[in-house]
């Protein structure tokens, strides 16, 4: 199995995750890439249209998708929905999330997980799980790579 890790981060905490995510998949045996996601101008909630710096991947050579980014105003960044609505198919990829906030309460990232699964359904991805971490004033390294490992877990055993 290959996988690409791609991920938006703008103050740096889903980019540790997604570091962990990198070495906690790859001493499991699976080949990842990584790929940060680079929007172009100001970002703030709510954006509709966002042009990005760089090619869009080729993904014909993953089979799975792991995806992350912050919960912005309660729902998923529009940089990272954006990134993906770019790719009009994705039939036979897997993909799994791993989601980053503010609050100290895992719920509040439903809605982002609801709105980036609903994406990547519509592309016909298949959407195996998620993790979700808070970042509230530290960056939780301990607690980002044992969801990493759980999320490892949800891939393996799908
Ligand atoms: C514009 C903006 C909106 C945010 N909205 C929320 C929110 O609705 N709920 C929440 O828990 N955290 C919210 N946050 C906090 C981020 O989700 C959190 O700090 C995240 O870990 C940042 O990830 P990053 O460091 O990878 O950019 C918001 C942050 C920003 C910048």
């Amino acid at each position: 199995m290959k996988a690409l890790i791609a991920f938006y981060s703008q103050s740096g905490c889903t980019a540790v995750f997604a570091r962990k995510i990198l070495e906690t998949f790859r001493n499991g045996g699976i080949e990842c890439d990584i790929e940060l996601i680079k929007p172009i101008g100001k970002m703030r909630p709510g954006l509709k249209d966002i042009e990005f710096k760089g090619e869009l991947p080729d993904l014909s050579g993953y089979d799975l998708l792991l995806l992350g980014g912050p919960v912005w105003a309660m729902t998923i960044n529009p940089p990272l929905r954006l990134w993906v609505k770019r790719f009009a198919d994705l039939t036979g990829k897997k993909a799994a999330l791993f989601i980053t906030l503010g609050l100290p309460f895992a719920g509040v990232a439903r809605g982002a997980i609801k709105a980036i699964t609903e994406v990547l359904e519509n592309r016909d991805a298949e959407v195996l799980g998620s993790a979700v971490q808070p970042c509230f004033f530290i960056v939780p390294e301990k607690a980002m790579q044992k969801a990493a490992e759980n999320l490892l877990k949800t891939v393996q055993g799908n």
